[in-house]
């Protein structure tokens, strides 16, 4: 299935991706969307797209027919927990339960190497067969949970954001740092041994508020401040029973976020999943970091943390991507998930377009990750991370195809309804890497 012979390879279908970020609530597009109905996507030897044309490419290009088929950028997942596949759909709690329920006791296991390699291969396998291509992932306080999924990216070739979770106290021993010296030790370890090795890049990840002292949240904050190159990823304000909690661990503070905010922590490189409850100064001091929201709606719904508004973060000019949080999200689907994003928006009597939904887990996402050079659309140069997809798959589905009646409604209609099952191939850098 994977050919590395490097070749020149060239993917018919229907091209899609964006431009530009898409007005919200514009069905048109508005120039932000660019569809190429039965072009070729070519794809040079180093795996970088060189360009898209109409007429079929001569014989010096592998070509590759998949006529009647979409073909879009991979999705890029900004928040996912590697060992959570493992407590995925867990019954009846919400988060804090749910993470000492199901959740920590799961991730104890990631201390032992062979569970942490093979539970890496496994997530990266299943988030390629997903479509999702590039992702910003939580493994665990383990250094091996790091390493196997730095290694099992690497053998890919896949752009992979994750980095040691960071937790001192109110977790399980077995989770727990030693002491904010051997956590710096650890990190600034990997970091030497991965961070901007081929196609991979260290997040400092402090797990949420609760788990780190105030010492340890303010060495995160100064590896953060040491390097600009470094990605941060945590989460923030989720579920209501926590933020009562954290407002009693950091008294100090303004609000959650300013628990963040105070150590450093916010910067164009952060992601910080759920954002749901926030407010106007916290969304103020958001867009000035440039650091972005990662919207998490199946999490958000399956857990009862509530309703994202991202109509207010786009007033307040906070950069939202979308995630699957996985296991807190029932699927690793990005469609799954954007079809969730637009239930939530409904509850709020707003509308996700399907343009506003793909732009944020493709270009999006990559540009609030500063890879908009590397990834998320199909400009000439990016890595031709790039996914093709069956319209419809099954009698429902392929019906509602047939009476669609322009490009919104049929991309919309695909969104809402295909799946894993629609991937008929997902390439990375140019390489097949999954085919159904
Ligand atoms: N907050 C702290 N840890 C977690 C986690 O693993 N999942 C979710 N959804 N929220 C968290
Ligand atoms: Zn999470």
């Amino acid at each position: 299935m994977s050919t590395s012979t490097p070749q020149k390879v060239a993917l018919r279908g229907d091209l899609l991706d964006f431009t530009a970020s898409p007005a919200w609530g514009d069905l048109e597009g508005g120039g932000a969307v660019r569809f190429q109905p039965d072009h070729w996507l070519l794809i040079d030897e180093r795996g970088r797209i060189q360009g898209t044309q109409a007429q079929e490419p001569d014989q010096q290009w592998h070509r590759i027919d998949h006529q009647g088929s979409l073909i879009l950028p991979g999705f890029i997942d900004t928040h996912v927990h590697c060992p959570q596949l493992d407590v995925i759909a867990s019954y009846g709690a919400e988060l804090l339960d749910w993470l000492n329920t199901y959740t920590f006791p799961a991730e104890c296991r990631y201390a032992d190497p062979a569970v942490a390699q093979a539970g890496a291969a496994r997530f990266l396998d299943a988030l390629l067969a997903h479509g999702t291509t590039a992702a910003v992932v939580f493994p665990t306080v383990h250094k091996v949970s790091v390493e196997a999924l730095f290694e099992a990216a690497q053998q890919r070739g896949m752009r992979l954001i994750t980095g040691k979770v960071l937790m001192d106290r109110h977790a399980p021993a077995a989770l727990l740092d030693p002491s904010v010296a051997q956590a710096e030790r650890d990190c600034v370890d990997l970091i030497s041994r991965w961070h901007g090795v081929d196609r991979l890049s260290y997040a400092v990840t402090p797990r949420f508020a609760p788990t780190s002292t105030p010492e340890q949240l303010a060495m995160a904050g100064a590896l953060c401040r040491a390097d600009a190159s470094l990605y941060m990823q945590t989460h923030v304000a989720e579920n209501r029973e926590e933020l009562r909690w954290v407002s009693e661990l950091f008294p100090q503070a303004r609000s959650y976020l300013d628990v963040y905010a105070r150590e450093g922590l916010l910067h164009p490189r952060s992601v910080l999943a759920h954002g749901i409850w926030l407010d106007d100064e916290d969304r103020r001091v958001l867009a000035a970091s440039g650091a972005q929201v990662a919207f998490s709606p199946s999490s958000n719904l399956f857990l009862g943390s509530g309703l994202f508004d991202w109509p207010a973060a786009r007033v307040g000019q906070v950069q939202v991507s979308v995630a699957s949080d996985v296991g807190g999200g029932t699927s690793l689907s990005m469609q799954r998930t954007l079809l969730d994003g637009y239930k939530v928006q409904a509850m709020a009597g707003q509308r996700l377009t399907a343009w506003a939904g793909l732009h944020a887990a493709t270009r999006g996402a990559a540009e609030a990750l500063g890879l908009g050079a590397e990834i998320g659309h199909f400009g000439v140069g990016t890595l031709a991370d790039v996914c093709v997809w069956d319209w419809a798959r099954g009698p429902v589905a392929e019906a509602r195809d047939a009476v669609v009646r322009g490009l919104h409604e049929r991309v919309f209609a695909w969104m809402s309804l295909a799946d894993d099952r629609n991937l008929r191939a997902a390439y990375v850098a140019g390489v097949c890497k999954h085919s159904a």
